[in-house]
């Protein structure tokens, strides 16, 4: 038997971990591990390859994916598909692994229609994949948004600023939330709570009033500067007006993506990878692997595909919103 892995969508830290593991645990059962390298794009180009594991683990700490990954636009086309389809057959590959957020998966599951063996693991910073609890990548990508809050509050303290704060997830808050509240921020935004200049202007003058020296503002990506809503950077020039301190947006950006995968995203993926290799072998296929409630699972691909977005847990950030404002 031969399986083709790929990784599809944007990096997520961890996704080397899973290839190092799918790779080793089929090698360790006489399955053919095929890599496909830049993601559907690349498979599409036939860019397959024979894996060479000693190089692979050289990879293990590092939070990019060893095999590339790509956004194709060219593969939401029909025509596109059934080529994906005759390149995989000419390949011999008898089941398709993919690595990816939820826009991956619905490319495996429309491959799947074509009459090909899919299977999925879920392969996001965001943790936005409605059949999984936790994401490989939310993790670090985690550690790396708190490493910056840390930092810039040590600025923000010492000059008596206010911080808006920008960070990835699309229109998922679990980022900003998660990050939030390990960090202290004295707001955290997501598409439920959009606040405006008063509301920040607010909670600034009553935070610095309990004697803070600064207030970070956790803002999840893609709200402001659209829908009529103004920029974070007129939002913050209004606050500086208004409290008569220094007013700053900073956008995390992509050092949020990548650096070293975190012990627990590096665990998660493995075990996922194990997890979907034991399927494969007891011919349980056109899965994807989830992690619920602790356990590691896997779930059919229409079904996990099919299923309600999920939604920001806001409560809980108002929760410590309240608490922070102390
Ligand atoms: O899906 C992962 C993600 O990092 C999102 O959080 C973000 O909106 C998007 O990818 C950025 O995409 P790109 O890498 O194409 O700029």
């Amino acid at each position: 038997m031969r399986i083709g892995i790929l990784c599809s969508g944007g990096n997520a830290p961890g996704m080397n971990n899973a290839i190092i593991t799918l790779v080793k645990k089929a090698l360790s059962v006489n399955i053919t591990p095929v890599l496909i390298y830049d993601g559907y794009k690349g498979l599409l180009e036939n860019k397959f390859g024979k894996p060479n594991v000693r190089l692979l683990e050289i990879f293990n700490s590092r939070g990019n994916t060893v095999i590339g990954s790509s956004r194709s636009a060219e593969f939401f086309k029909l025509e596109y598909k059934k080529k994906a389809v005759a390149i995989l057959k000419k390949n011999k590959i008898d089941v398709l692994i993919v690595i990816g957020g939820d826009g991956s998966y619905k490319g495996a599951e429309s491959l799947r229609k074509l009459g090909v063996n899919v299977m999925g693991l879920p392969g996001t910073i965001d943790n936005d994949v409605s059949s999984t609890d936790t994401t490989i990548g939310f993790n670090t990508c985690l550690n790396n948004i708190v490493n910056m809050l840390d930092a810039i509050r040590d600025s923000f303290d010492s000059h008596s600023g206010i911080c808006f704060v920008e960070v990835m997830g699309r229109a998922f808050s679990d980022l900003a939330i998660y990050g939030g509240i390990s960090t202290e921020a004295e707001a955290i935004v997501t598409s439920e709570n959009i606040m405006n200049a008063e509301d920040f202007i607010a909670i600034a003058n009553k935070t610095l009033k309990n004697g803070k020296r600064s207030c970070i503002f956790l803002i999840t990506e893609l709200l402001y500067g659209r829908n009529g809503l103004p920029t974070l950077q007129e939002i913050a020039e209004e606050v500086s007006a208004a409290t008569k301190r220094t007013c700053r947006v900073q956008v995390v950006g992509y050092v949020q993506r990548g650096g070293i995968t975190s012990s627990y995203d590096r665990f998660l993926a493995s075990v996922m990878a194990n997890h979907c290799i034991d399927c494969i072998i007891k011919k349980k296929l056109n899965r994807v692997i989830s992690r619920i409630n602790g356990e590691i699972t896997d779930i059919d691909i229409t079904e996990a595909t099919s299923m309600p977005k999920k939604r920001n847990n806001i409560k809980l950030a108002k929760i410590y919103e309240k608490i922070n404002q102390i």
